[in-house]
């Protein structure tokens, strides 16, 4: 019996097929500005009105209503199961379904057909690359170039630091003499392919190269750095079969050892940072490679060590890095576990603090950073006047749903603990809170009729029919990449408003899934109970260019978050009058009350 298809399959099935193509085969399709057209193959229809979009890989019909990915498609027009219809794309991508039963991993060939090892090919030619370090006659400039820097020739070799000179075939030369030696460079990522002309060219010219290994220690791809202000100042290999730029960590296998002796690593953010340490006698950092630390990199330091300090640039780019990284660790915070954060000053990163100060003083540094749930609060409060009832409320509210994501334990019960004693929500107060409210809501409520009509507020001109919520998720379910620009979404996980949670979630599953679009994100939540409103909101018209939709995304958030109050407070009225409130609810809404009337 077959087991279930892994969601990454999906994801990348998705990514593989083109809809265009796959629909275009069924019904011929005639491109129509930004999308395809054709008579719909669901209902009779003289005039097109079936619409596929290859941006959305997603089609629908203005007719009949009929819409969904290419999964959905094969499912409709050809009355598929859902795994036949996978199946069936699987075999057109040529891709094989692995079984979630038997395998959590997607089984990747890590040689070529014709049996190049792509790990052996890698270090070859991380062994190759020192050796231009050290020969070639062009590498006079990288040479100098790491020595103003600071590195010492025993650090450099320790890291196996090269050199490719400026050239499009110095690979192709010395590895790519036939096409099956090509085809191997090609998949290690090592050559790029022009897709135009066919040609086939050198990744990496005229960098200092840091080869990177996976906690094995196997060879599996490379950080190029530039030697001057060209761009991108770093290029990293592809993602290929053995590289997986969320799952490695720079410097993660030679300090593993001492990682464990000293039960502690340092997750630092650059690769000169991990050399700088290192030259200092700190043999314990870490990085990840120009991504945000994910929950793969944490658990693999975990393996190791139950503490983890995280060094982050003090700057507001920093702490938002570390807010992420925050949100990602939570939930894999067990007793015994501790995650700390070390903000360095503006400007400095750990390379620049270890040479300026040494060693002592760095690791003073890390011995005292932060906990991660000090860090939290303290982020959380800078927005709460805490002398103020309201203020305290807010900073419970906001610093619940994260809290909710520890793990049961000490660690949780502490936490919990202190934020009650910060936001002075004890059984005592909070009853006399609660009463007090019950004296002011009589009031309020002679004011509901004018409490209802805030609820119909903001009526976008294009589209009068949407709520303010239904609005923003369809911008955004039409454009995904906008879920990157939302920001904080913790007060919609936290309110009960209904769609508000949803679109948390949507925006979530967008930030911690690259590259999803329109099709894999509704893919992801064919199992919703809202999946068929989804649908819709997917293909709503707004009429809006690229540029509008942005704005508009970010206009609809603005407005959720302003009204996100008075809605909370209509709602609350309303059910309270119906059904009654609970506890935590009467003390929001005497909050909310209160709020509204220093107004
Ligand atoms: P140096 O300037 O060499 O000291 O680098 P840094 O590590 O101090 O630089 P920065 O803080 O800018 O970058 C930290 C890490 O982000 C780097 O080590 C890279 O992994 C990554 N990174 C920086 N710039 C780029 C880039 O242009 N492209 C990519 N892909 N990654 C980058
Ligand atoms: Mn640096």
């Amino acid at each position: 019996m077959a087991g279930r298809i892994p969601q990454y399959f999906i994801d990348q099935l998705l990514d593989r097929v083109d809809i265009v193509d796959l629909i275009d085969g069924f019904v011929p399709l005639k491109k129509a500005g930004a999308n395809y057209k054709a008579c719909c193959p669901f209902h009779g229809e003289k005039s097109p009105s079936f619409t596929v979009s290859q941006d959305k890989q997603f089609y629908h019909c203005f007719g009949c209503g009929a819409n969904g990915t290419a999964i959905t498609f094969l499912m409709e027009h050809n009355h598929q199961e859902f795994r036949d219809a996978i199946e069936t794309l699987a075999q057109q991508a040529g891709m094989e379904i692995p079984d979630e039963a038997t395998s959590n991993k997607p089984q990747v060939k890590t040689k070529t057909e014709d049996g190049i090892d792509l790990y052996k090919l890698t270090e070859k030619v991380s062994d190759f690359f020192e050796q231009q370090l050290k020969n070639h006659p062009e590498a006079e400039a990288a040479k100098q170039y790491l020595k103003n820097r600071g590195l010492t020739g025993e650090v450099a070799k320790r890291f196996q630091v090269g050199f490719i000179p400026d050239a499009w075939d110095t690979l192709m030369k010395e590895f790519g003499g036939t096409e099956k030696q090509q085809a191997a460079l090609l998949q290690a990522g090592l050559l790029t392919k022009n897709d135009d002309k066919n040609r086939i060219y050198d990744k990496f010219r005229n960098r200092i190269m840091f080869p990177i290994q996976d906690y094995r220690g196997r060879y599996v791809g490379f950080g190029g750095r530039v030697m001057d202000d060209g761009e991108p100042k770093y290029l990293n290999s592809p993602e290929t079969p053995i590289f997986h730029k969320g799952a490695e960590l720079y410097g993660f296998y030679p300090a593993r050892g001492e990682i464990r002796n000293q039960s502690l690593a340092i997750a630092v953010e650059g690769y000169m940072d991990v050399i700088a340490l290192a030259q200092y006698d700190i043999n314990i950092a870490v990085a990840a490679l120009g991504t945000a630390l994910t929950n793969t990199h944490l658990q693999r330091l975990f393996r190791i060590t139950p503490n983890i300090v995280i060094c982050f640039d003090g700057d507001r780019a920093g702490r938002q890095a570390a807010w992420r990284a925050m949100e990602n660790a939570l939930p894999l915070l067990e007793d015994g576990r501790s995650i700390r954060f070390l903000f360095l000053p503006q400007g400095d990163d750990p390379d620049t603090m270890v040479r300026q100060h040494g060693k002592e003083t760095f690791m003073r540094l890390v011995n005292e950073a932060m906990p991660l749930t000090d860090f939290l609060i303290d982020t959380l409060k800078e927005d709460c006047d805490l002398k103020t009832l309201e203020g305290q409320a807010k900073l419970a509210n906001t610093c619940k749903p994260h809290i909710q994501k520890l793990p049961e334990g000490v660690l949780k019960t502490l936490v919990m603990e202190r934020l009650g004693k910060i936001t002075n929500i004890q059984a005592e107060s909070l009853n006399t809170n609660v009463a007090h409210s019950n004296q002011t809501n009589s009031n309020q409520n002679t004011n509901r009729s004018q409490g209802n009509q805030r609820q119909v507020i903001h009526r976008g001109n294009n589209t009068p029919q949407l709520s303010l919520i239904s609005r923003a998720i369809s911008l955004m379910l039409q454009n995904p990449k906008l879920a990157r620009t939302t920001g904080d979404v913790s007060v919609f996980l936290n309110t009960q408003l209904p769609g508000y949670r949803l679109f948390a979630e949507l925006v979530q599953t967008v930030t911690q899934n690259s590259g999803l679009n329109t099709a894999s994100l509704l893919e992801r939540f064919r199992e919703n109970k809202h999946v068929k409103t989804l649908e819709k909101l997917a293909i709503h018209p707004h009429n809006l260019d690229e540029n509008q939709l942005a704005n508009e995304y970010q206009a609809s958030i603005e407005k959720l978050r302003e009204s996100l109050n008075e809605l909370e407070l209509d709602m609350l009225i309303n059910k309270e009058q119906n059904d009654g409130l609970s506890q935590d609810e009467k003390i929001v809404l005497k909050k909310l009350l209160e709020s509204t009337k220093k107004r």
